[in-house]
């Protein structure tokens, strides 16, 4: 059996074929968990698989919309059953590409939002419905739910992400107190910037250092960091954590 923190776990990763949730997963599997990744970019996520497999892990690919319950319920069920059963869970996906028409609330369009509330919130919702009941027959089960610091800020544009994401702490904190007795926890990680691809492209220079002028930290933030702290949330070092919403930012934001 493999080695290391999450050895002999099944894990599932929701969005997770690109950026910080490749890297999550990526370390997953490196420390000894079988993972399985569901995104709809396949030909990332059988990217990841292949670089998961060569470092000598175990991960596997499938195409999933988390906005399509179908095919989450395909996605959660179908690990457990290759797997055994299962244990942890990162849903980290959002649509990303809705933000250059994610307004303010008079002029956002509905359809804008509706997407947004489909895969930022929904789809987390469906990923933890079909999550749960697994996870109840192991005795024990750990969800992370990749969040944004915007979650506990304010913005005058990007209405529906800001509005999706504090949602999203809302939902975790139900899965806390609802099922905490039970053996599950549920955390949130709450990013600042990432330097991930989807960021680079999107961001120039100039708002680069602009951003680096708001973070106390000498940098921003990377990959590596979310995987540092997805791993350790997931695994049992953090059995008395739950239910938090933990901002990892460089100290963008900070509460007390
Ligand atoms: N990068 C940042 O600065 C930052 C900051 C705060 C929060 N976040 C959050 O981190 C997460 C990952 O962001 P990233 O920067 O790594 O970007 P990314 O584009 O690399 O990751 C998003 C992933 O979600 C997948 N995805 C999109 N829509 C999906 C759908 N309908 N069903 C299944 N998968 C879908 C994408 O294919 C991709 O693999 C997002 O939830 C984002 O809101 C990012």
């Amino acid at each position: 059996m493999a080695s290391g923190k999450h050895a002999g776990k099944v894990a599932v990763c929701v969005g997770s074929a690109t950026g910080m949730g490749a890297e999550s997963a990526f370390r997953l599997a490196s420390e000894g968990a079988s993972v399985v990744i569901g995104d709809i970019n396949m030909a990332a996520a059988e990217k990841l698989v292949d670089r998961i497999s060569s470092a000598g892990g175990e991960a596997v690919a499938r195409a999933c919309d988390i906005a399509n319950e179908d095919a989450v319920n395909a996605l959660i069920h179908g690990a457990a059953r290759q797997f055994g059963g299962l244990d942890l869970m990162h849903v980290n996906a959002a649509d990303l590409s809705l933000g250059p028409k994610d307004g303010d609330a008079l002029s956002i369009d509905l359809a804008t939002f509706d997407r947004s509330v489909e895969v930022n919130l929904r789809g987390h919702l469906l990923c933890t419905r079909a999550a749960i009941p697994l996870m109840r027959e192991r005795g024990k089960g750990a969800i992370v739910y990749t969040s944004s610091d915007a979650a506990k800020t304010a913005a005058p544009f990007q209405f529906s992400y800001y509005v999706t994401k504090a949602a999203l702490n809302a939902l975790m904190r139900h899965v806390a107190i609802r099922w905490g007795a039970k053996g599950i926890r549920a955390n949130a990680i709450c990013p600042g910037v990432i330097l991930t691809e989807t960021v680079m492209r999107h961001m120039s220079d100039e708002v680069r250092t602009d951003a680096l002028k708001r973070v106390p930290s000498p940098r921003l933030g990377e990959p590596k960091d979310i995987a540092n702290l997805v791993s350790f949330l997931l695994s049992d070092e953090a059995d008395w954590i739950n239910g938090q919403a933990i901002s990892i930012d460089g100290g963008s934001v900070m509460h007390g």
